[in-house]
């Protein structure tokens, strides 16, 4: 259905769980999350019925996110489920693959059509630090496993960090010519829990063009990033700018917490929850939230944090 705005909204992002077995700086507070009460969350079964609601309203891309989704665990049965929901089209899955060795080709076989890959660094003990106490090895290996599942898509996401990994633009970048995937560089949100950025650790997506002026640019593919291509590379270089040229105009996107709270916008504070409702109910909600959609996340920078009221892991990256 279109929102008050004219924008059509086909796209749902369900997170699955708030909790993660890493800690990014940028996403969540070092002691990690404090545990909701279980009977808080949305079961298995209220989460289908969710995207059954969003899907009679027209959603027919379903993103599964965290947290980390693969720590829970009936998350294959949540994407089989998902993917059989008549009218929806495309299941993906944002991760950040330090469990996907075991889970790539089961996650395949239930119906997950492409995967996003959290990955900042290259180096492993930046990687140890940006995400507090991952391993790098443990991503590779994730990544590899993706790649040899044989999804249709994999995407690497890198958040770009002033002072952090600016210095790995190229050789991030490079991935792209070795490997079948692409490469997207997502400017820093301040989100609650980014307080250890400055203002330096914000930078603009055009640095990227600015360190690698041999990208081509190549034609949108309908999302959200602008996409460039190196000279003789396999997968594209994307560039998502959330703070410095917003797509807010173009938004297509609703969210749903592990807790059942419908947010029209990452960076709005409201919400409105669904939990424990039936299928009529959540669809009504559900009409009132896209209908009301904000136009825009409003202003954000190192000074002007989102006003989204909770961390990336509590909404969905
Ligand atoms: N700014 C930009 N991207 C973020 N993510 C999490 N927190 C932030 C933030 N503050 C990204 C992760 C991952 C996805 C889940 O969301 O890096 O790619
Ligand atoms: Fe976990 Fe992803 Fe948040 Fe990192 S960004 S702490 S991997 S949910």
């Amino acid at each position: 259905m279109t929102d008050q705005y004219g924008r059509e909204i086909n796209y749902l992002r369900l997170s699955v769980t708030e909790l993660c077995n890493l800690r990014c700086r940028y996403c969540m507070p070092a002691e990690g999350v404090c545990k909701k009460r279980h009977e808080d969350m949305l079961t298995e079964d209220e989460m289908i019925r969710a995207v059954e609601a969003a899907a009679s309203l027209g959603i027919s891309k379903l993103r599964i996110t965290g947290g980390e989704p693969l720590v829970k665990k009936n998350i294959l049965s949540i994407c089989r489920r998902a993917a059989a929901v008549e009218g929806i089209e495309e299941v993906c899955l944002t991760t950040n693959g330090t469990l996907l060795p075991p889970l790539a080709k089961p996650l395949k076989e239930a119906g997950v059509r492409r995967l996003n890959i959290s990955l900042d660094t290259l180096d492993r003990d930046k990687y140890a630090y940006i995400t507090r106490i991952g391993s790098l090895d443990q991503a590779a290996e994730g990544i590899h496993a993706a790649l040899e599942a044989g999804f249709e898509k994999v995407k690497i996401n890198s958040v770009l960090i002033g002072g952090f990994n600016d210095d790995e633009i190229s050789d991030l970048s490079e991935l792209t010519r070795r490997y079948p995937l692409d490469l997207r560089f997502i400017e820093l949100m301040p989100m609650c829990a980014g307080g250890d950025f400055g203002k330096a650790s914000f930078i603009p997506y055009t640095r990227v063009l600015e360190v690698l002026p041999e990208l081509e640019p190549v034609e949108p593919d309908g999302g959200v990033a602008k996409l460039y291509r190196l000279p003789g590379a396999i997968g594209n270089v994307g560039l998502i700018s959330p703070v410095n040229a917003h797509f807010c105009g173009s938004c297509n996107r609703i969210r749903l917490t592990a807790d059942g709270k419908l947010k029209p916008c990452l960076h709005s504070a409201s919400e409105y929850g669904i939990k424990g409702l039936d299928f009529d109910g959540m669809r009504s909600v559900m009409e009132k939230v896209i209908y009301n959609k904000p136009a825009w996340h409003g202003l954000l920078d190192a000074d002007n944090r989102s006003h989204a009221g909770r961390n990336m892991n509590q909404i969905g990256g």
